[in-house]
């Protein structure tokens, strides 16, 4: 049985002052409950040491949303995985959509990123999936297992437990448009199939497959009932304390 994960990648919001609020009220939300998995927050860099100072650990753990695919020396403006780690991160998010799209960021820098998020003893969640123009085209299959090829088996270090996966169907990103329960588990089912002939059937079935979405409250369970789907990836729900408590309580129960 796969432990189920509800991550809150908080973009470009929430500046320390304001995070400290949200990751305390997440974490107070929780104190007390042994969960039958794992809650993340993911802040904005600079936010990070003032959620670390109330957030960190179990229930909630603290990743960020990027990081370098350098170490340390003359690379401006980077932040790498060891700084992150110091710094109370257990968790890096990789190849988001958004940094897919807007950085063009590429195959070969995921896989120097991912490594190094290892090196430092972290884990790296791994973001995947098509674009809306794709999935019209009939191509979000193709899309997918290409996105998993490029990557996972250039990334010697990677386990079940240090690398986490997560289908984000792009077109249903901040658009409030969710994947159909059907189309997630489907996409989901495609990964992990794809995963097996990268990586193994052990690999595989141990491998955790988050949905990103427009994950809701109202849609959650659904979703996580879905046996491929693990758990999720929260935009903009996870900058309300109700809305990503109440996606953590849908995992729960259904999970
Ligand atoms: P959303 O973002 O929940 O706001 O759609 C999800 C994601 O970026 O994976």
């Amino acid at each position: 049985m796969r432990r189920y994960m509800v991550a809150g990648n908080w973009k470009l919001n929430m500046g320390p002052s304001a995070g400290v609020e949200l990751a305390a009220g997440i974490q107070n939300g929780l104190a007390g409950c042994t969960l039958k998995g794992d809650a993340l927050v993911c802040p904005p860099y600079v936010t990070i040491p003032a959620v670390a100072a109330v957030a960190q650990g179990q229930p909630v753990y603290l990743g960020a949303q990027n990081c370098s695919d350098q170490d340390q020396g003359a690379y401006t403006g980077q932040v790498s995985a060891g700084l992150l780690k110091e710094a109370g991160c257990s968790h890096v998010l990789v190849a988001h959509s958004e940094r897919r799209q807007y950085q063009k960021e590429t195959d070969d820098l995921f896989v120097a990123k991912i490594d190094r998020v290892h090196a430092a003893g972290l884990v790296a969640v791994f973001c995947f999936g098509e674009l809306l123009e794709e999935r019209q085209a009939g191509n979000a299959e193709d899309v997918v297992k290409a996105q998993l090829a490029g990557v996972l088996p250039r990334v010697a270090s990677a386990t079940p437990e240090n690398l986490i996966l997560a289908y984000e169907p792009v077109w249903a990103i901040g658009t409030g448009e969710t994947a159909t329960p059907e189309i997630a588990q489907h996409m989901h089912k495609v990964s992990r199939d794809a995963v097996t002939g990268l990586l193994g059937p052990d690999f595989a079935d141990a491998a955790r497959i988050l949905y990103g979405g427009s994950c809701k409250p109202s849609n959650a369970a659904e979703l996580f009932s879905q046996p491929d789907v693990d758990g999720g990836l929260i935009g903009g729900a996870s900058l309300k304390i109700e809305d990503f408590l109440g996606i953590i309580e849908a995992a729960e129960k259904v999970m």
